[in-house]
């Protein structure tokens, strides 16, 4: 990685790497953030499947729903911004569950996480990491490689962004997902987001809402540019081509050698020994 792009793009907020597309002075106020009851946030580590999340649940919803730009992006400017919204606002993030604005946690605004296999969102976020010019530049997959495994990304550990949400996974008000359910029964998971959120949608249009949500309807509207393209639910690009590379589980076994899966492993276990995963 050249040190002089991280310089430039990245600093440090509570021992956590963003962007500077993320003002220091907003991620301090993020404590005082007003959330609504009504709010629902939708929280991912970078490279989880958040667009397919966030592309699905929109269409769930009949009545005017605005999807923000993610909570921790922009200057100190976008909270008013955010404060001034009249309608139902659906909330992207990718902060670690204790950087979480306390009123969220307090009002028990619903939360959806989305995980993914860190393998693959590690191999994702390699290419992300080539192709955006909002991040430092890698070299080699062995380069990132190290750095994913130790944290030294946006946005921090996977692990510890992981746990810091798994332990609340059992509260009523935040629902967990994974990517690889959504690959192999996308109807089934939502189905179980409708119930999570109290929405009242047909199998019919369900069944719909999965047709024009697959990764290749979704590529091609942002290639249409069909969608606002310079609008992302992802806090490090406005580029909305950039989110849809090849939409597939088990990618990284194009990637891994047999050592660094090992070295991986390894890490997973001592990591994730009190995860239920
Ligand atoms: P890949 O880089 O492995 O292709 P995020 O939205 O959190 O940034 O995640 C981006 C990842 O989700 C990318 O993974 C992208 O291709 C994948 N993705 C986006 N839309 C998808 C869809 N409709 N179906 C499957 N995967 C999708």
């Amino acid at each position: 990685m050249s040190s002089n792009g991280e310089a430039e793009l990245l600093h440090t907020f509570k021992g956590i790497s963003f962007t500077t597309r993320s003002s220091p002075e907003l991620l301090k106020s993020l404590d005082t953030f007003d959330a609504r009851e009504d709010d629902v946030l939708l929280v991912s580590y970078p490279k989880s499947g958040t667009h397919w999340l966030a592309g699905v649940i929109t269409k769930l919803y009949n009545t005017q729903v605005t999807i923000t730009s993610p909570i921790e992006f922009g200057d100190i400017s976008r909270l008013e911004e955010l404060n001034k919204l009249s309608s139902k606002r659906i909330i992207p993030t990718h902060l670690d569950y204790n950087m979480l604005p306390p009123n969220f946690k307090n009002k028990k605004c619903k939360m959806i996480y989305i995980s993914r296999n860190p393998k693959d969102t590690a191999v994702s976020m390699f290419h992300y990491y080539r192709d955006n010019p909002n991040l430092p530049t890698v070299d080699t997959w062995t380069a990132f490689f190290d750095l994913f495994l130790k944290g030294n990304v946006v946005c921090g550990s996977w692990f510890d962004h992981f746990l810091s949400w798994e332990e609340h996974e059992n509260e009523k008000n935040i629902l967990f997902l994974f990517y690889e359910d959504m690959k192999k029964d996308l109807p089934k998971v939502v189905k179980k987001i409708t119930l999570f959120l109290g929405l009242n949608v047909s199998d019919n249009d369900i069944q719909d809402i999965c047709k024009k949500s697959s990764f290749s309807e979704m590529k091609n509207d942002t290639e249409k540019e069909n969608s606002d393209p310079s609008h992302t639910v992802c806090a490090l690009t406005s580029n909305r081509k950039l989110i849809f590379r090849k939409g597939a589980v088990g990618d990284w076994k194009n990637y891994f050698t047999p050592k660094q899966n090992i070295r991986f492993q390894e890490m997973f276990n001592e990591k994730m020994k009190l995860s239920k995963m």
